[in-house]
């Protein structure tokens, strides 16, 4: 009889915050990008998918993927590219031992959930291929690196890549046509510098107006400055960001994701149409951390923006009351902040209008810090009869 086993493995992954910023595709079809990227990876006690992969000869017959219990299609050419560049790993790998036993061809079965509200701007599709590569590499025993890995997350989305890591992450575009050069990297592990922390200013949960996708392909067809950014702007960014992480230099650091932030934003006017991701809100959060920076007579906080109008807001530990206690001071009312005991400082000196418009339009506020990159489980989402754990 044939095998009617069901294999399965488990795995988190995590969100992440470039400070250097993807946006723009040289090869649409391998999401391969016109310029190198960096991104801090953000904890996942805060941020995660979790993800099991199971296959079986029971499940099918074709595969299938359901994400926070509603079913998603997964005929798209990017779920599709991971899946096959996993099983052909698989493939070689049985290939090569014959005690291992054939599950490459089987058909796959994934369920996942995320930990917060999936498309509203905060990296979802990032952590999600993420967790869908490290869980199905877990699934087949696949010897491979995370770097190895970060080549197949890509092609499910670009930002996916720098998810396979902890820390620090580098996405290194490479030069090569098939893509085999364009990997992720760590540049320095959590633990090189464990006090960076991370404040989300939710704006809106809503799923946001034109896709990071298609809007960076309009960026490349029709912005003049855009080709200034790739060649020039990202290139110096990469050697400031590499060196102020190598360094834990804050100055620097707050300076180059700001700058980066405003020049992916700017080549986002100057595509035409124009594509607007920040609004009033955004455009508020960006004059109060200028006025704690000026209050503190340095860089201490640093907003970053993609492809939405919520806020990332990067400071360090010690510096937790001049930041979030001022914006718990000037916010209040919303729960987040009780998370991580953020006591409300006296918000003094900020510009009273702009935290009029903070007030009206964060809708929650998330508290994280730097952390660690994808987690092997034991927890799974799918029972010993291949059905998936209803919650
Ligand atoms: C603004 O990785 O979502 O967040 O490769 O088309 O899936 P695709 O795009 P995606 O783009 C992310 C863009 C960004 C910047 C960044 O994360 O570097």
């Amino acid at each position: 009889m044939a095998d009617q086993k069901i294999y399965q493995a488990s795995t988190t992954a995590p969100v992440n915050i470039a400070v250097v910023k993807y946006w723009g595709k040289r090869d649409a079809k391998l999401n391969l990008p016109t310029n190198s990227s960096v991104s801090v990876t953000l904890s996942q006690a805060d941020l995660r998918t979790h993800t099991t992969a199971a296959c079986s000869a029971t499940f099918g017959p074709e595969d299938s993927l359901i994400l926070n219990s509603s079913t998603q299609d997964v005929s798209g050419a990017r779920t599709q590219a991971c899946f096959r560049e996993l099983r052909s790993l698989r493939t070689a790998l049985e290939a090569s031992d014959s005690s291992l036993a054939k599950i490459a061809t089987l058909p796959l079965r994934i369920v996942s959930e995320n930990n917060f509200p999936t498309a509203a701007g905060l990296a979802s599709s990032a952590a999600g291929f993420a967790a869908l590569v490290r869980a199905i590499a877990n699934l087949y025993e696949l010897p491979a690196s995370p770097t190895e890995l970060s080549r197949i997350a890509r092609q499910g989305s670009g930002s996916a890549c720098r998810s396979l890591f902890g820390g620090y992450v580098a996405w290194q575009m490479g030069e090569k046509d098939d893509g085999s050069d364009s990997l992720a990297v760590q540049v320095a592990p959590a633990s090189h510098w464990p006090t960076m922390r991370a404040l989300i200013l939710v704006v809106s949960a809503e799923k946001k107006g034109v896709s990071s996708t298609s809007g960076m392909q309009i960026t490349v067809a029709t912005s003049k400055l855009f080709k200034r950014r790739a060649e020039v702007v990202v290139p110096e960014s990469m050697l400031l960001m590499e060196k102020a992480i190598k360094e834990k230099d804050f100055q620097s650091f707050g300076e180059v994701t700001m700058r980066e932030s405003n020049s992916f934003h700017a080549t986002c006017l100057d595509t035409f149409p124009p594509i607007f991701y920040l609004n009033d809100v955004s455009r508020a959060a960006i004059r109060v951390v200028e006025d704690i920076n000026k209050n503190a007579g340095k860089i201490i906080a640093a907003y970053t923006f993609d492809a939405g109008p919520n806020a990332v807001i990067y400071y360090e530990e010690e510096n937790v009351d001049a930041v979030a206690g001022v914006l718990n001071g000037a916010l209040g009312g919303l729960d987040g902040w009780k998370t991580r005991d953020i006591e409300p400082q006296n918000p003094s000196n900020l510009d009273a209008r702009a935290v009029q418009v903070l007030k009206d339009g964060v809708s929650r506020v998330i508290l994280t810090s730097v952390g660690e990159g994808p987690i092997r489980t034991e927890e799974s989402l799918i029972d010993a009869t291949g059905a998936p754990v209803q919650k």
